[in-house]
């Protein structure tokens, strides 16, 4: 989480600093800032509230210069207040930081520091990394070093970073050495832009496109002292290393709306798009089965693979759910879908055949990046579903599978998800034609795949009728989603869209299961919400809406097209097109996102910007 930006060069420093920020906004909106230096003097302006606050208070108070370092803050420690707001000052004033990550030992950290004299005006964990490194500095000259040469600086920076425990991303301004960012990585993502005469910094390449394509991806460990000409990188306990510029063909992130209220709507109906772009390229069908351009695995060592771990957190654990039903389904391989959170410090007794995918969306999930490397560590196989092109999990995998569903800005994730199941569809087809599956079922799931742009399409005939449902159910404060078999990962995704964007709390649960004991939540006050397509056990979820309705409990039902039974029973339907089992997930998920969004409109809420939350959870 937070956002982190940086500028040396030629331009105007405040405008660069302020568009960047509002590039990284998804990675946290609770405050921002920035640092702007001249010579010897560093103007900070920042604020609680969105970016767009903080440009009015520069507009209001400018500050000048052509170097300047930036934040946008999602609060680990601290209150979202101004003050502790980043950029935070270390000593009296000769150090300026903004740090996105979390510093475990802050505490003991700042009680010695307060035990020096050093007076703490926030309560961060980033003012003790300021104040230590002014601590350092300080120190460094008393030792005869000479206070004007960067290698003075340098090594107080590095002594520092040696005493924290915990992650973070620095990009540190130094009063009494203009014209250059010393930045420094540990578990936090940054990137440095190479222009002509100019640089960039950045959490992530999306505020540098347009600007440069040039990038060097800093590693963990790697600190940088930038100017505007030069770059001169090292690494901890190496010293001076060689920096590897990369190209990326990155186009300018899609900030404009359209005739879109918000992006989480703009996304909702990118979808039948996000999905033929996930499917481009990928189909081979004089073989019947996928391909995929970047795996990076012998067609040879994959047969050998006897199970298959699935981990991700959120909307993306969602989607791993859906796979876990693909992959055993068609490949007829066991497979388990673990919590990032909990598959990093667990120890799961895994075999040498057993092949890891991490899914995010963000490709920054910290999570998620600490149990891929974990398994990396123990010589398992680890390959990314991820969606953002150069992130830090799509560089660190072994191999894996784009997703080419375009930025998505909204924080509420709704495109990725179904990119992530179409993606996990033709893993679960290549993977099935390898074993198995004949060329005929192999043709038969092709055709079906390819037909889903059209059938999402068609899916979004269903808007109107679910504005009119969300305007009649806005004003309950408890919801159940019940679905069954390929349909409860959706129930679970429909319940965390709902909770993330209207602060309703809601539960997923298998239809079946709501028996035993979520059902003595229902009452005429707590609606379900049941994903009752037709399909395999139809007269099954049927029996459960019944035992929902014998309790008085109000039943909105997403049905397929032409279901008139289910409009005698349920109080409300949403139709939707009839498709496979398989390819349920895909089109039931899309009436529960529109539900989720109009809800949160009726209510108030900020669809796009969800309180306590952000895109990118950089932190554990
Ligand atoms: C919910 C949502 C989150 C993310 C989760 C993982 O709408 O967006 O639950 O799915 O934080 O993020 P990624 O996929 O970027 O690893």
């Amino acid at each position: 989480m937070c956002g982190i930006v940086g500028y040396v060069g030629f331009r105007s420093a405040p405008e660069l600093l302020l568009d960047g920020l509002t590039r990284l906004e998804y990675r946290g909106y609770d405050s921002a800032g920035i640092a702007v230096q001249r010579d010897s003097e560093i103007g900070i302006r920042k604020k609680v509230g969105r970016v767009e606050e903080l440009r009015k208070l520069v507009a209001a108070n400018p500050v000048r210069g052509s170097i300047g370092i930036g934040h946008t803050r999602w609060a680990t420690h601290g209150a979202t207040t101004d003050v502790n707001s980043h950029p935070h000052v270390g000593g009296n004033g000769e150090v300026v930081l903004v740090h996105n990550g979390v510093i475990e030992n802050y505490a003991k950290l700042k009680e010695q520091l307060q035990g020096l004299g050093y007076v703490f005006r926030t309560a961060t964990d980033s003012e003790v990394v300021a104040h230590l490194i002014a601590h350092h500095l300080e120190e460094q000259i008393k030792l005869g070093e000479d206070p004007e040469s960067v290698s003075t600086y340098m090594k107080a920076v590095e002594v520092s970073l040696k005493k924290l425990k915990g992650t973070y991303g620095l990009a540190i301004l130094f009063r009494d050495l203009p014209n250059l960012i010393l930045v420094a990585r540990a578990g936090s993502p940054l990137v440095i832009g190479v222009g002509k005469g100019e640089h960039f910094i950045a959490s992530d390449a999306s505020p540098l496109a347009g600007y440069t394509d040039e990038v060097v991806y800093l590693a963990d460990h790697e600190m940088a002292v930038i100017t505007a000409d030069h770059v001169d990188l090292h690494r901890r306990d190496e010293g001076r290393v060689k920096m590897s510029v990369q190209t990326i063909n990155q186009v300018s992130t899609d900030l404009d709306l359209g005739k879109f209220d918000h992006y989480m709507l703009k996304e909702i109906y990118e979808q039948p798009e996000s999905i033929e772009n996930c499917l481009r390229g990928r189909i081979d069908d004089d073989s019947a089965t996928s391909k995929f351009g970047g795996l990076n695995i012998d067609p040879q060592e994959l047969r050998l693979v006897d199970r298959i771990v699935l981990t991700a957190c959120g909307t993306s654990w969602h989607a791993g759910l859906v796979g876990e039903y693909l992959i055993e389904e068609f490949a007829r391989i066991p497979v388990e879908v673990e919590y990032a959170s909990e598959l990093r410090y667990r120890n799961p007794p895994l075999t040498e055949r057993t092949m890891v995918f991490a899914i995010t969306q963000s490709g920054e999930t910290a999570d998620t990046l600490a149990a891929m490397r974990e398994c990396k560590r123990k010589g398992h196989k680890s390959l990314a579903i991820c969606n953002v092109v150069g992130s830090t999990i799509a560089r660190e995998a072994d191999g894996g599978i784009y997703l080419h569903a375009g930025p998505e800005i909204g924080v509420a994730s709704t495109k990725a998800f179904t990119s992530q199941v179409t993606a996990l569809s033709l893993l679960a087809l290549y993977l099935g034609r390898m074993r198995h599956m004949s060329y005929h079922a192999g043709k038969r799931m092709i055709s079906q795949l390819r037909d889903m742009p059209d059938t999402i399409r068609r899916t979004l005939g269903c808007h109107d009728s679910v504005r009119e449902i969300s305007a009649k159910y806005a004003g309950y404060d408890n919801f159940l989603y019940l679905g069954r078999l390929y349909n409860f990962p959706v129930a679970l995704e429909g319940a965390l869209k709902l909770k993330e964007i209207s602060y309703i709390h809601a539960e997923g649960y298998p239809a079946a299961e709501m028996k035993h004991g979520p059902i003595a939540l229902v009452d005429e006050e707590t609606p379900s919400v049941f994903v009752i397509p037709r399909g395999a056990i139809y007269p099954k979820i049927m029996s459960n809406l019944e035992e929902i309705k014998a309790r008085r409990g109000k039943v909105i039902a997403i049905a397929c097209e032409g279901d008139h039974r289910i409009a005698d029973l349920a109080d409300d339907v949403i139709y939707v097109p009839e498709v496979e089992d398989f390819l349920q997930p895909l089109v039931t998920s899309i009436p529960l996102q529109l539900l989720a969004y109009h809800i949160a409109l009726e209510r108030g809420c900020n669809v796009d910007r969800p309180r306590n939350l952000a895109k990118s959870v950089t932190v554990e």
